[in-house]
């Protein structure tokens, strides 16, 4: 069989139809793919009824419909779950609604409404499901829970009672294409892509994740299956993973994302790093002129510290920093110690700038380095010190005089 034709059997009569986007190299155009990533749906066969939870992008839609074929006619599909809107998961909604015209579509309230504005299906052809209603596919029973923003306000999670099988979208993805289908089988490289996924994806929302999990944990899944990348048949490593994510302990450890123009800011930098990671905090500097933002992103999830570095530009910080702080202020993250070094010319500006950005997301700006020219002996004591306040505070300690 090729492989473009393969599904494979998740549990009794549930089948994975979904499909690989091997080539795929960008999300949002923000996060980078090195993977691709896959669009997983599911086909659910009870004794009298059948469910297919969730589609696939609108332009795999044909292999999906090859797929349900090679496991039942899809004009016998009763049912199409739409657990989220978002194209790369309910874009095929309109091919398999034209191959089963019996089957209606079953999304919470605000999924109903994004299905007929999205995906024009006629109210006729749609229930919407409240948090905890189930159908009844005949020995198998399909229950809807309501996980707002995670990551539409209209998400949901399906759960397959009798199997066990819990069906998320998003919620404990990864962007992962392979042939292989379970986490186990995958290795290594699932949890660090769940981390990207969860830091881009989920991150802003992370009380909402919180509240996913605690849903998702009490219905004790034998099997997690997601929207995007492997199945989890094993799911406790995902579920610890996201508990660390969402509320577990921040790490002993500070990013100093910075820029440099002329090398001041460079050898702030390394000074910066010496000092905080001779006090045993995990220190990683990012030069963002040759970083991926995906990789400071994934840390922003654990990191205790954010140590910004930038010159002055025109008054302000260097774009490549604005770029990292716009991030920054998207995503959220849990971190709420922040510190500043950077040198200017004539006038300075980038530490006001940076100090606003870091506050604007909770963080204390617990000090401040800025330099006209390039730093001196002094100068470099000055930052060693700032090292040790940021590790002082990341440890709880007493600040050093
Ligand atoms: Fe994978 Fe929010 O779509």
């Amino acid at each position: 069989m090729p492989a473009a034709c393969k599904v494979v059997q998740i549990a009794h009569d549930i089948h994975w139809v979904g499909v690989e986007d091997w080539n795929r190299r960008s999300f949002d155009a923000v996060m980078d793919l090195p993977y691709g990533t896959s669009y997983n749906a599911y086909l659910v066969r009870g004794r009298e009824k059948i469910a297919l939870v969730d589609t696939v992008q609108a332009s795999f839609g044909d292999e999906l419909m090859q797929k349900v074929r090679q496991v039942v006619d899809p004009g016998r599909i009763d049912y199409l779950v739409m657990n989220h809107a978002e194209p790369d998961h309910a874009g095929s909604i309109p091919v398999v609604m034209a191959a089963a015209p019996g089957a209606k579509l079953l999304a919470s309230e605000k999924g109903v409404e994004m299905a007929r504005v999205f995906f024009q299906v006629p109210a006729e052809r749609m229930q919407a499901m409240q948090d905890g209603g189930e159908i009844d596919l005949g020995g198998k029973r399909l229950r809807f829970v309501a996980a707002p923003w995670l990551h539409w306000p209209e998400t949901m999670f399906s759960f397959a009672v009798e199997d066990g099988v819990l069906f998320t979208c998003d919620f404990f993805g990864a962007h992962l294409a392979s042939d292989l289908l379970f986490a186990d089988e995958v290795g290594g490289a699932v949890l660090p892509e769940a981390k990207l996924y969860y830091a881009v994806i989920m991150m802003p929302y992370a009380k909402m994740a919180s509240a996913g999990l605690d849903k998702a944990v009490a219905l004790q899944p034998s099997i997690i299956a997601p929207g995007h990348g492997p199945v989890w048949r094993s799911p406790k490593p995902v579920i610890d993973a996201i508990e660390q994510w969402t509320r577990g302990p921040l790490l002993k450890k500070a990013i100093i994302p910075y820029v440099t123009m002329w090398g001041s800011t460079r050898r702030m930098a390394e000074v910066v790093t010496a000092s905080l990671s001779g006090e045993g905090i995990e220190t990683i500097p990012y030069d963002l002129s040759v970083t991926d933002l995906a990789r400071l992103a994934r840390d922003l999830v654990d990191t205790s510290a954010v140590v910004m570095g930038s010159p002055t530009v025109l008054g302000t910080v260097h774009p490549l920093i604005a770029n990292a702080a716009s991030m920054v202020r998207l995503l959220r993250p849990r971190a709420r110690i922040g510190a500043f070094f950077g040198s200017y010319g004539w006038g300075g500006g980038a530490a006001a700038q940076a100090k606003a950005t870091l506050e604007s997301v909770k963080m204390q700006v617990v000090d401040s380095v800025d330099v006209k020219g390039p730093p001196g002996q002094a100068d470099l004591e000055r930052l060693a010190v700032l090292g040790k306040n940021v590790a002082s505070k990341i440890t709880g300690a007493t600040a050093p005089e």
